[in-house]
């Protein structure tokens, strides 16, 4: 990243202004965490709803005190473990840390990500930087910069360009704020290697728990109707039609008859079919076609991020969603 554009990213978020930048999860739109305006114009910019928590991401743990009023012991092993990293914490907010970023709960999200930009952006900022995903409210995060600008176009001041993200779904979300710590979102970091570090069950999420936009059912939405399928009824579904007019996003490449169709082949490991996600529904969405066909990733573990993903699209499908 060149210096000049660091020093205007950091100019721009000292003046209340939007920057979107690249993390290792999912671009997130920026504004500075202590200034309520800034935090604001957030949400304008992604038509979100007020009052939903956002993320704020620090350069370093050493920044913790500043916005945790109190550090739970698990949280501690876990930033110690996984940042930075794709894994937000959620503690108990300190004094001061504006409402507009807590949706006004007593709790505040943090993060340390693992990404050049981010951090470069973050150690010169010096202070906590709010970001949500900075796509519009309840659609497909966006994983490049190009994405970003299709996304939000002039509403954003300035986008870091840091390449494609290498995660590519969001962040896991662990609630420190309680007894024991809860299992908000699923991510690239799962249950069981958090339930590893700290050497007792986690528990999931209870009606109790704070509120989390990116746990609403429907989010991470193409504008196109989008069906999760296995690969029977994918075959049926467009046996009639040759594929035209659907998208299809399967394990296995089309049979000869469906030549009609965009099919995209998924990589079978899950975190490289994470990594291409919301690109590939991108893609799918951008096609013109009627619907997205998608074939059901298997049910084991280290699918479950992919899984939470893909139900929430097919459930916020379509133009009238969320
Ligand atoms: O990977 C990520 O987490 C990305 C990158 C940009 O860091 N950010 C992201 O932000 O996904 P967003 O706003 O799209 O989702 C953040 C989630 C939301 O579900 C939000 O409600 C939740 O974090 N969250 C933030 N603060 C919270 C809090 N105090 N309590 C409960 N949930 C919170
Ligand atoms: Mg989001």
């Amino acid at each position: 990243m060149a210096d000049a554009l660091l020093t205007r990213a950091v100019e721009l978020l000292q003046a209340g202004r939007l920057v979107a930048f690249p993390t290792e999860t999912v671009y997130g739109l920026g504004a500075d965490a202590a200034n309520p305006v800034a935090v604001g114009r957030i949400f304008q910019a992604k038509g979100r709803p007020p009052r939903h928590p956002v993320i704020v991401h620090l350069g370093s743990a050493a920044q913790l005190p500043q916005w945790a009023q109190r550090i739970p012991p698990a949280a501690r092993q876990l930033a110690e473990a996984f940042w930075p990293g794709p894994l937000t914490l959620i503690l108990p907010r300190a004094p001061g840390v504006p409402d507009a970023v807590t949706g006004g709960q007593e709790t505040v999200g943090l993060r340390v990500p693992a990404h050049p930009v981010a951090l470069a952006l973050l150690q010169t900022f010096g202070g906590g930087i709010a970001a949500p995903s900075a796509n519009r409210f309840g659609r497909i995060s966006p994983t490049t910069a190009d994405a970003v600008r299709a996304e939000l176009g002039d509403a954003v001041d300035l986008v870091l360009d840091g390449g494609p993200c290498s995660v590519g779904i969001e962040s896991t979300i662990v609630d420190c704020s309680g007894e024991i710590p809860a299992l908000l979102r699923p991510g690239h970091i799962r249950q069981e290697q958090l339930e590893e570090r700290l050497g007792i069950p986690i528990a999931s999420p209870s009606g109790s728990s704070p509120r989390a936009s990116g746990t609403l059912a429907t989010h991470y939405a193409p504008l196109t109707p989008l069906l999760l399928v296995d690969r029977n009824t994918l075959l049926q579904r467009i046996k009639f039609t040759a594929g035209r007019d659907c998208g299809i996003l399967a394990f296995a490449p089309p049979p000869p008859e469906f030549t009609e169709a965009l099919w995209i082949i998924a990589p079978d490991a899950p975190a490289d079919y994470a990594r291409q996600l919301y690109g590939n529904l991108r893609r799918l969405d951008g096609s013109g076609c009627r619907l997205i066909l998608v074939e059901i990733p298997p049910s084991a573990p280290p699918w479950t991020a992919v899984a939470d993903r893909l139900a929430r699209a097919a459930a916020g499908t379509g133009p009238e969603a969320p």
